[in-house]
C-alpha cells in the first residue's frame, strides 16, 4: 500500500496554499492522496505514471469511458465551426438536444438545459412549489440531490445524529456543513427509502409540494427500490397532489436511455439528469410533463419560476450531450447488454471471492453500477446499512485495491461504475487483485 508516492501529497499541499482544502470539490479529498494526470477509456494514470483500472468514473459520468473519441471530436468540431455562447436568442444546438431528449424519453415532454445536477434539482423543487402553491418537500435519508441548502442534508450521518430508525415518521434535519438555512425553515422532511408509510405520515401533516428521490440510492452504494416502492410513490403523489421528482443524475443514461424510471415503468412528474448525459462534460437537464414544465415560460411573471444561467446551453456541453445521445441511440441494443454482462461478471466474481475467504459480504448492482457491502444481505435503507456494514474494512479493501492498480474510490460504500470501455480482461484483472486484497485483509 506504500507504493502510492507522496508527490500527490506535495501537490495537495501546493494547491492548499491557493485553494481552500486544495481541491475544487471537497469530496475529492482521499486518503492516502492520489493525484491523477491522465485518463483514457477505462484507465487512469497518476502523476507517477502508475495505471489504474477506473471504477470511480469521476463520480459516474464516464459511461462511455474517458476521452471517448466521438464525444471529443463533436466538441472540437463545434468549436471549429464558429459556435460560441452567444447569450442571446435561441441556438440550434440546444433545440437539437432538447428534441432528442423529448423524442426518446417518455418522462421528458419538455427539457430545460442547465449545467449541474444541483442547479437542476433546485429548479425542480422551485417549479414544484410554483405548480402546487405549497412549500414543503420530502427528501430521503441517505439520498443525495445536490449541494444547495434544502437537499444538502441527511446524506451521511452517524446514528447518534439522527437516532434510531423511525417508521412511520421523519428524521431530525442534519445539514451537510455550515452556513445553511435548512434548519430555520422547517420545510424539508427526511424519511426512509423504501418506506411508503412515512410518505403518508408526512403528507397527512404538511402540504407537500414534492418528493425528490434517486430511484436507486446510488450515493450510499446501490440501494435498490423494493418491488412496488416506486409505483407506490407514484400513487401517493397522485393521491396527495405532490410532484414526484426522480433525481436520475446518477441513474439516467447509465441504466437505460430513459434512466431507471424507464426500467421500472414508473413515470415521474419531473426528472433530473446530469453526469452520463454528456459523458463527462458539464450539463444537466430538468425534464418533465408539459403541464408542469410550461410554468417555466408562464405568461404571468408571478407564477413563473426564474431560470437564468450565463452558461446554460453552452455549445461545448451541448455538443457533447448530443454526441453521447446519438451514440447511445445507435448502440443501445448492444451496449446495455454488454454492460450488464460485465456487471454480472464482477458481481459473481466478487461474491465468489468473499465466499472463498469466508467474508460475510454481498454485492449490490444495477447494470454497470455496483458496490460491495460487508454485511450478509444488501441494505434496504440508510439505517440498515449503518447498523450492519463494516465501514473500517470497506475502506481497507478500497485502499488495498488502489495500491494494486484498481481504483475503487477510497470512500466507504461509494458506487463503482463500469464503462463501455471496460473489457472482460479488465474485469479479470480486477478480480485477481480483489482476491489478493481480500486474502491480505481477512488473513489478519
Ligand atoms: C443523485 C445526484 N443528484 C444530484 C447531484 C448533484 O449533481 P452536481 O454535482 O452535478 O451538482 C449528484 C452528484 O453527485 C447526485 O449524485
Amino acid at each position: 500500500m506504500n507504493d502510492i508516492s507522496d508527490s500527490a501529497a506535495a501537490l495537495l499541499a501546493h494547491n492548499s496554499a491557493f485553494i481552500p482544502g486544495g481541491v475544487s470539490s471537497i469530496n475529492r479529498i482521499i486518503d492516502p492522496p492520489i493525484a491523477f494526470a491522465k485518463a483514457e477509456g477505462a484507465y487512469l494514470w497518476d502523476i507517477d505514471g502508475k495505471r489504474y483500472v477506473d471504477y470511480h468514473a469521476a463520480f459516474a459520468p464516464y459511461l462511455l469511458g474517458h476521452n471517448f473519441a466521438p464525444i471529443n471530436e463533436a466538441v472540437i468540431n463545434v468549436l471549429r465551426n464558429g459556435e460560441s455562447l452567444f447569450g442571446a436568442g435561441p441556438s440550434r444546438l440546444e433545440g437539437h438536444l432538447a428534441q432528442l431528449l423529448c423524442q426518446n424519453i417518455a418522462a421528458v415532454e419538455r427539457a430545460c438545459l442547465l449545467n449541474t445536477g444541483s442547479e437542476a434539482t433546485a429548479l425542480a423543487i422551485k417549479l414544484s412549489r410554483a405548480v402546487t402553491g405549497r412549500q414543503h418537500i420530502i427528501v430521503i435519508q441517505g439520498g443525495y440531490n445536490g449541494n444547495h441548502d434544502e437537499v444538502a442534508c441527511n446524506v451521511f450521518n452517524t446514528l447518534s445524529e439522527i437516532g434510531p430508525r423511525v417508521s412511520p415518521g421523519e428524521y431530525p434535519l442534519r445539514p451537510i456543513g455550515a452556513g445553511t438555512t435548512v434548519l430555520d425553515q422547517h420545510l424539508v422532511h427526511a424519511i426512509n427509502f423504501n418506506d411508503l408509510e412515512s410518505v403518508q405520515y408526512v403528507c397527512r401533516r404538511y402540504p407537500i409540494a414534492a418528493l425528490i428521490t434517486e430511484p436507486v440510492l446510488q450515493n450510499i452504494g446501490v440501494v435498490r427500490p423494493q418491488a412496488g416502492y416506486l409505483a407506490g410513490l407514484r400513487a401517493l403523489a397522485d393521491e396527495f397532489g405532490f410532484l414526484l421528482i426522480f433525481d436520475e443524475v446518477k441513474t439516467g443514461f447509465r441504466h437505460a436511455l430513459g434512466g431507471y424510471s424507464e426500467l421500472a415503468a414508473v413515470t415521474p412528474d419531473l426528472v433530473v439528469y446530469g453526469k452520463a448525459i454528456a459523458n463527462g462534460f458539464p450539463l444537466a437537464v430538468l425534464g418533465g410533463a408539459c403541464r408542469y414544465m410550461d410554468y417555466l415560460a408562464h405568461p404571468e411573471p408571478a407564477r413563473r419560476p426564474f431560470v437564468a444561467g450565463t452558461y446554460n446551453g453552452h455549445p461545448v456541453a451541448v455538443s457533447a450531450a448530443i454526441a453521447t445521445l446519438e451514440y447511445l441511440l445507435a448502440n443501445r441494443t448492444e451496449l446495455y447488454p454488454r454492460l450488464e454482462q460485465l456487471g454480472q461478471m464482477i458481481e459473481t466474481g466478487m461474491r465468489e471471492i468473499f465466499a472463498a475467504h469466508g467474508v460475510p459480504a454481498c454485492v449490490a448492482r444495477q447494470g454497470s453500477a455496483f458496490t460491495f457491502y460487508l454485511m450478509p444481505e444488501t441494505p434496504v435503507d440508510f439505517h440498515d446499512l449503518m447498523l450492519r456494514h463494516d465501514f473500517a474494512r470497506d475502506l481497507q479493501l478500497r485502499r488495498a485495491l488502489n495500491a494494486l492498480g484498481v481504483f475503487f474510490v477510497p470512500v466507504t460504500t461509494k458506487q463503482c461504475s463500469i464503462s463501455a470501455a471496460h473489457t472482460r480482461a479488465d474485469i479479470e484483472f480486477t478480480l485477481t487483485q480483489c482476491d489478493r486484497a481480500v486474502s491480505r485483509i481477512w488473513a489478519h
